[in-house]
């Protein structure tokens, strides 16, 4: 596999919890192949696994499970993952909104679950969310190029 700048790579499985897998470890494959060290692709793989749970968990409730499709784009800079699925979508804007508060709160005030999001923030160099059809989680991830090296 030789990847070059702009290719891509999509995968979409079932939204089922035991095909997240499967998106993990295209992603360490890709990862890999593109540069980025061990660390940046366990981060990586977190923050995949939860926009991935999010569709099997939340897109499809009370309707047919649909599939979520990930797609892994290759770029000068780094990587861009897109987690989609046509579900239904939920009102981001909101929960960013109650993402801010959470700040003056104190941790035992805040409950359990509700961290997906989040950790995507954490672990990634930039979250973007599209909520029209279903929803649409865009995860980049910058390569950090040793110069010296180069
Ligand atoms: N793909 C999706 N489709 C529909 N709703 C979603 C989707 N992703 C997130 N949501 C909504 O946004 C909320 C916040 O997601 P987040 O991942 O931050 O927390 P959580 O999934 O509720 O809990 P945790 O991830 O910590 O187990 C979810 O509870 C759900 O209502
Ligand atoms: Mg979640």
């Amino acid at each position: 596999m030789n990847l070059q700048e702009s290719q891509f790579v999509s995968v979409r499985v079932p939204a089922e919890a035991e095909f997240v897998d499967i998106v993990r470890l295209t992603l360490y494959g890709i990862a890999s192949k593109w540069g980025f060290s061990y660390e940046e692709i366990e981060d990586m793989k977190v923050a995949v696994a939860e926009a991935c749970n999010n569709a099997v968990l939340h897109a499809y409730e009370g309707m047919e499970k649909g599939f979520v499709e990930v797609k892994f784009e290759m770029n000068d800079g780094g990587i861009r993952i897109t987690v989609k699925d046509e579900g239904s979508s939920f009102d981001y804007a909101h929960k960013e909104a109650k993402a801010e508060s959470l700040h003056n709160k104190d941790l035992s005030e805040i409950n359990a679950g509700g961290l997906g999001i989040f950790m995507m923030q954490a672990l990634m160099d930039d979250v973007e969310v599209h909520t029209n059809a279903g929803t649409e989680v865009i995860l980049t991830k910058f390569l950090q190029r040793n110069e010296e090296l180069a």
